[in-house]
């Protein structure tokens, strides 16, 4: 197969806070052939979303060899006119939250296609060819879930039908059907002679989907497997998922999560006929009512986009309750101040990690968010602080130069290791339990960090935390929770115990078939 682009020896480094370098590419030489996928895994912070970065903005040394010749690439419009079209991950950085999806897409084609409506026209059509589900061009971006940001990053990237496509961790926030959808997409570029780079930290699909597999380490290229390889993985799925976590990290990932059966605890957070609603103000959770214990995890399984942001926001009072109640240790909390709650020991992961962090403060900053809160006492021992916070960069392996370091400058699954690492440790009002709320805790997160998080959370649950847990990943909620709780259009449909709960039983719930057994041990979570 001829190569029709070739990264050769990138080197591109950062300056870190105190003047020291980061060498996010490390002589990265990375080819990719027509017609071929080609996945590029590592951990979070290992160099990916920098090596695909250098294909708009110039490398600190090294070539970019595009159909055998050495090209410049400045800019994303750049990288498009060479037939380039990159879905970038940081989407704060590439959509423009208060305009539309019309006007995000305009601003990067200007030139090849003119008038606004035209580019609507194109939108649609370009909808329906490939098949990306339905979005509504007028639609401002700020309204749009995650998963359907996404879904326009994609399109953007292939509006201008670009011979080659890169995907920087595309199905992150996708639910089960939009990932198969764009599998079947990826496909039929591939048929047509186009070339996919794919990032993505679900080992499974990468191996499902590509030919090739390069493995980046701490800025390196540790590995290229070729279609040999892959095609053996393709077999055994499972023991390549391994072998691939392991040349990610260098050592052996445990995969084995500790979960222990415990005795249910006091109940903690409870909520009656609860009802909310969306940022158009059309109401999204219709009269939900369930209960969470100390010592359980109570996962909120679900398609996103069925209530369950609506839902946990109101709890933390991000967002106005409309109706019903909720309560905290049986005292109600609906629509108290932000603060009192918090104070009262809610711990919240939101999906939304932009709005959790300040991201031109240090990593230090972000992690005493609510240390004061959570010290009694007049004065703050400054000592204690900085040694937890530095404590808790080493626990989580946060990849940082310093702890001073502004979360900005940090990869995509480092700043979610920031705000996870502060929502888990912090300590609940005396003689209280903590409640936990997390929403999609791991997306975003390499496998070692996702089986840290996990277990840290089942650690939460044995210290006698009552756990929330919002996830659209099946795998999460079937192997974390002790009850689930499935989201459906804004309500419950249905309460199983996990221990007897299937995939197919939940997935059937996920999307609306209601059947015989979905109702175990709904009484004991609702009435209260
Ligand atoms: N603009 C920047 N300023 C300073 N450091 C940066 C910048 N961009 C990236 N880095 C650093 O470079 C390293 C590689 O980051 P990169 O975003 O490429 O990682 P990644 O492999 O994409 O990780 P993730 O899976 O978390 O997205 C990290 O240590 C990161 O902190
Ligand atoms: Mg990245």
């Amino acid at each position: 197969m001829v190569t029709v682009l070739k990264m050769q020896n990138i080197c591109k480094s950062f300056v870190g806070e105190g003047g020291g370098e980061i060498r996010a590419n490390d002589n990265i030489t990375f080819t990719l052939k027509r017609g071929e996928v080609h996945a590029l895994l590592g951990e979070n912070g290992a160099g990916k979303s920098t090596l695909v970065m250098n294909l708009c903005r110039e490398p600190d040394s090294g070539t970019v060899i595009l159909n055998g010749e050495k090209v410049e690439l400045h800019s994303p419009r750049d990288a498009l006119k060479h037939g380039i079209g990159i879905a970038y991950q940081d989407l704060s950085r590439t959509l423009v939250e208060r305009h539309t999806i019309a006007e995000n897409i305009l601003s990067l084609a200007t030139g090849f296609l003119l008038s606004p409506s035209a580019i609507e026209e194109a939108i649609r059509e370009a909808l329906v060819e490939y098949d990306l589900g339905e979005l509504d061009p007028q639609m401002s971006i700020w309204k749009l879930s995650g998963g359907e940001k996404q879904r326009v990053e994609i399109l953007k990237a292939l509006i201008t039908n670009p011979d080659i496509l890169i995907l920087d961790e595309p199905t992150s926030m996708q639910t089960p059907l939009e990932v198969e959808r764009l599998f079947s997409l990826i496909e039929t570029l591939k048929a047509q002679g186009k070339s996919v780079v794919i990032i993505t930290h679900h080992l499974g699909e990468a191996i499902r989907i590509s030919n090739r597999i390069t493995v980046l380490r701490g800025g390196k290229v540790v590995d290229t497997l070729d279609e040999v390889r892959v095609e053996a993985m393709k077999k055994e799925p499972e023991k390549g998922a391994r072998e691939l976590a392991q040349l990610m990290v260098g050592r052996e990932v445990l995969y084995d999560l500790e979960r222990k059966g415990l005795q249910e605890g006091p109940i903690v957070l409870a909520t009656q006929d609860l009802r909310v609603n969306n940022d158009m103000g059309v109401q999204v959770v219709n009269s939900v009512s369930f209960k969470v214990r100390g010592n359980q995890i109570l996962g909120i399984a679900g398609v996103a986009g069925n209530g369950q942001r609506e839902l946990v926001e109101s709890i933390v009072h991000w967002r106005e309750a409309t109706g019903g109640n909720i309560h905290l240790h049986g005292e109600v909390i609906t629509n108290k101040p932000i603060k009192e709650i918090r104070d009262r020991g809610v711990s919240f992961v939101p999906e939304n990690r932009k709005k959790a962090l300040i991201l031109n403060m240090s990593v230090r900053a972000n992690l005493m968010i609510s240390y004061y809160a959570d010290t009694p006492g007049l004065f703050v021992d400054r000592e204690a602080m900085i040694k937890k916070t530095d404590g808790l960069i080493k626990r989580f392996s946060i990849e940082t130069p310093s702890p001073l370091a502004p979360v900005r400058s940090l990869s995509g699954g480092n700043r979610q290791k920031v705000v996870v690492a502060r929502e888990l440790s912090r300590q609940p009002p005396k003689g209280e339990q903590l409640l936990l709320i997390a929403e999609n805790p791991t997306f975003g997160l390499d496998v070692a960090t996702t089986q840290f998080v996990r277990q840290e959370l089942l650690k939460m649950r044995t210290a006698g935390a009552a756990v929330l847990l919002v996830s659209s990943d099946l795998t999460e909620i079937m192997t974390l929770s002790d009850m689930i709780a499935v989201m459906y259009k804004g309500k419950i449909i249905g309460v199983l115990d996990a221990s007897s709960a299937t995939r197919e039983s939940v997935g059937l719930l996920m999307g609306g078939v209601v059947g015989e057994t979905s109702n175990v041990g709904e009484d004991e979570l609702i009435e209260a």
